[in-house]
């Protein structure tokens, strides 16, 4: 065993599988010095926690043994976030996406020229992300090189594990927030790659993702780079936001007219690999399900977003997605949608999906009421151990990290939430039953709670929020 530097007890539940929670009750964790699961252990009663540890000859350890009534989850993986969208958020929810990028997003991220701008913000984004509960991220940076070497830094400063992307624009957006070639854009890409590949070299928390921002941004010239990037360093994670709306598919159908979607726009360029995070995925043919599949690469669900501005009010084809066997996690979308919350982003999940039920209750119906062209096909309503699942091993599973994160297990790094519901810690109005049982009491924080009840964050072993 590895030199045990913690021990941590109480009632764990995460997922055993897409449809199936496991909780395991009075358990005792033991990590190393670098937050590793290095023992685990349940149905020790906390009394009989200093015999078990004198037993296994384990001695002046750090312990923490939480309260019955609360309960640990494992952290959540925000997989598709905007880091300089973090002050905007919440405007412009009616606007088309392009609208809304020209005359909202863009400006606010020109902001982040200026790295004090993003000093300040970056700092609040990970302390706020980090209070949500939200362990893992994949960050979108704006398009500059300094502040977004500033996010790497920050997340890994903060404890954050975080995939960071600078944005690659150099087309299609306004003068004072463009690219001016595609080697400015590349060379820049290759400076926050050294970056954060020299302050974190082992990988411990953070590692780079190629973000070309969407096709219609990105000139022929700089999607063959970034493709080239890729062939030349296979471990290269990439982002970009995939049929999203149909304001955004016309135009990038109109700027690509030798391609008839976008599945054979990007993987024509070598950008769709199993490393691969597409983001939204609202309007999907059976084609380019097939491809994404084909391809194995990860959907970054937004439902948030996809109502509002950052999807075009669609709700998107997740029970095929996941039916097909083809990873899938949440993702806050930051400004895209209203909230960078999780639980939101699994109640939306959850709701978006009976809508869609509703519009296509049976096969045969999807397939003639169809409006966004999939062909839709039985019951499309999501379960709560899916939602789940999705915000933690589907999410791990989709940033490439489900063989450190995503549930409890020996070798895994303890990336977790201490959850209270307790009315007189939190001061929430969780309607919490003294017989509830922990399942019960998840899907309450799920539906009902809110950061206030996260009363601990761990990232890899170490305390990043509550005390
Ligand atoms: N497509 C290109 N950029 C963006 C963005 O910032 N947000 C969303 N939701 N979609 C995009
Ligand atoms: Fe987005």
């Amino acid at each position: 065993m590895a030199e045990p530097a913690q021990a941590i007890h109480g009632t764990l539940i995460h997922s055993l599988s897409q449809t199936q929670l496991q909780v395991l009750p009075d358990t005792l964790i033991i990590l190393s010095s670098s937050g590793s699961i290095v023992s685990l252990q349940s149905n020790i009663p906390s009394l009989q926690v200093n015999n078990f540890l004198a037993v296994q000859r384990i001695e002046h350890i750090r312990q923490t043994i939480l309260p019955s009534g609360q309960f640990v989850i494992p952290g959540f993986v925000d997989t598709h976030n905007h880091a300089p969208q973090w002050m905007q958020r919440g405007l412009g929810q009616g606007m088309h996406i392009l609208d809304w990028l020209d005359g909202i997003t863009f400006p606010n991220e020109a902001k982040f020229a200026d790295a004090s701008h993003a000093e300040k913000v970056y700092e609040k984004l990970v302390r706020g992300m980090l209070r949500q509960g939200v362990t893992t991220a994949s960050y979108y940076g704006s398009l500059h090189q300094e502040a977004t070497n500033v996010l790497a830094s920050t997340c890994l400063e903060r404890g954050q594990r975080a995939l960071i992307g600078k944005c690659n624009m150099n087309r299609n957006s306004p003068s004072f927030y463009c690219e001016t070639s595609a080697e400015e854009s590349i060379s820049a890409t290759k400076s926050c790659i050294h970056h954060i590949r020299t302050i974190d070299p082992k990988n411990t928390l953070i590692k780079p993702v190629l973000t070309p921002r969407f096709a219609i941004s990105c000139t022929v010239e700089l999607l063959q780079s970034l493709g080239t990037m890729v062939r030349n360093d296979t471990s290269l994670a990439i982002q970009t936001h995939f049929n999203e709306a149909k304001q955004e598919i016309n135009a990038t159908l109109s700027l690509f007219p030798e391609f008839k979607n976008e599945a054979d726009l990007y993987s024509s360029f070598g950008l769709l690999t199993p490393k691969t995070i597409l983001a939204h995925c609202t309007i999907m043919t059976e084609y380019e399900i097939q491809k994404l599949h084909d391809f194995g690469c990860g959907v970054a669900h937004c439902p948030t977003a996809n109502m509002t501005v950052g999807g075009g009010f669609m709700a998107a084809p997740v029970k095929e997605f996941l039916r097909r066997g083809i990873n899938v996690g949440l993702g806050t979308d930051s400004g895209g949608g209203y909230s960078s919350s999780m639980l939101n982003a699994m109640r939306h999940a959850l709701i978006t999906s009976y809508a869609r039920d509703a519009l296509y209750p049976t096969f045969k119906q999807a397939k003639e009421t169809s409006v966004s062209g999939d062909k839709g096909g039985g019951k499309e309503a999501l379960s709560l151990e899916e939602v789940f699942y999705m915000a933690t091993q589907g999410g791990a599973k989709v940033v490439g990290l489900d063989d450190k994160i995503g549930e409890f297990a020996l070798g895994r790094e303890f990336d977790a939430l201490v959850i209270d519901l307790r009315d007189e810690r939190s001061g929430v109005n969780v309607p919490l039953d003294e017989d509830d049982s922990t399942p019960r009491m998840l899907e309450k924080f799920i539906m009902t709670g809110d950061d206030r009840n996260i009363v601990q964050v761990y990232v890899k072993g170490r305390l990043v929020h509550g005390e």
